[in-house]
């Protein structure tokens, strides 16, 4: 497809018809990780750099917004630097800047696309702001031969989503959670039982020394392909405070709670590929890292479906799966006023 930009005068040809090389550079700052990436034509990863703040925030047990975006404002100029070192391109290589407009902090937010439009204006070349939900999901294009249509299972900290991908451009979000997101659901719960952030991963290691069976946990009864956590978090809550600080059987709480998580997610997701009629399904987001939740959808390919889940590194935020959401323009910005925004429009 061509795409012209407000301010350039370059017309930038990508997408999945474009039969010429390309490569997109990408930025993404939208929480605790400053990323700059390389992407050939949407699937080859050529350069890939993530700075984590993991370490700053940990003590904090969660992520402070203002300390985050100081530090991406130290790390921005050293990911691209060592980008463009990691590839061996220079700016005249790149066919188009893309970076993360929202949904995120905007604090962090800010740093990311201004540096984004900044190499745009001073190369002169194309720019493109990617929506951060659509880039998880084009994580799966990458190292793969992918294409539409599939059904997609989002799980990240903030979004739980059934999305109908029937197209690069036409994606329809067909459930949600009504409440909190799954990789909230993970941290809160990790913190309940004293675990330091992120939860998520470090909940996931111990539930696999752990008896999923060992504690019957609610599933949340919601309508169609919508999802509910808050009461199962509660219920976990309420077992946690049953022992009463003495010998808790950690790694047993955290097997019957990923259990039960894994359990509801698939479960919806089958049902909408079943009903959709699709041979593929895929995974994205930072839980699609989790061990079971993995585990439970390559089970499908028992039962005749493609299953993609992008590779652990590109499940976490990085900025591949913005150049390759760029590259594939599902759900792309290409005014260079663009302005940041923190939730789903
Ligand atoms: O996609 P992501 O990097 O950030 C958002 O866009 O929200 O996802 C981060 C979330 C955190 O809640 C983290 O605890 C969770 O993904 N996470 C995991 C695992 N790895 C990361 N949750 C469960 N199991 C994991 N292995
Ligand atoms: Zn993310």
């Amino acid at each position: 497809m061509e795409k012209k930009t407000l301010f350039s005068e370059q017309i930038v040809n990508i997408g999945a018809d474009c039969v010429e090389d390309n490569y997109i550079m990408a930025i993404e700052s939208s929480c605790d990780e400053t990323a700059c990436a390389i992407v050939k034509n949407g699937r080859e990863v050529v350069a890939n750099i993530v700075a984590s703040q993991i370490k700053t925030h940990e003590k904090f047990g969660g992520v402070i917004p203002e300390i985050a975006a100081r530090e991406h404002l130290d790390s921005i100029n050293i990911v691209v630097e060592e980008a463009f070192e990691q590839s061996g391109l220079t700016p005249s290589d790149i066919t188009a800047f893309a970076g993360t407009v929202g949904p995120g902090l905007v604090g962090c937010l800010l740093v990311g696309l201004n540096a984004t439009k900044t190499l745009a204006l001073v190369h002169d070349k194309p720019f493109i702001g990617v929506n951060h939900l659509n880039a998880h999901l084009c994580a799966n294009y990458i190292d793969t031969d992918l294409k539409p249509p599939f059904m997609a299972l989002l799980v990240s900290g903030g979004h739980t989503q059934i999305i109908d991908v029937e197209s690069y451009s036409k994606q329809t979000i067909i459930g949600e959670t009504i409440d909190d997101a799954v990789g909230e659901a993970y941290d809160k719960v990790a913190r309940l039982i004293g675990l330091p952030y992120p939860g998520g991963p470090r909940l996931d290691k111990l539930a696999q020394e752990g008896n999923p069976k060992a504690f019957e946990l609610p599933e949340g009864k919601v309508e169609g392909y919508n999802f509910s956590f808050s009461g199962l978090k509660t219920a976990v809550l309420r077992l946690v405070k049953s022992f009463d600080g003495k010998d808790l059987p950690v790694n047993d709480i955290c097997a019957s709670f990923q259990e039960c998580v894994s359990k509801t997610l698939v479960k919806k997701l089958k049902k909408a590929v079943e009903e959709r009629g699709y041979k593929q399904v895929v995974i994205a987001g930072g839980v699609a890292a989790n061990s079971e939740i993995r585990k439970k959808v390559f089970d499908l390919e028992n039962e005749g479906y493609r299953v993609c889940a992008p590779a652990m590194k590109y499940c976490t935020d990085n900025a591949s799966m913005v150049a390759s959401c760029a590259y594939f323009n599902t759900n792309t910005f290409d005014d260079i006023d663009v302005e940041v925004f923190s939730r789903v429009k």
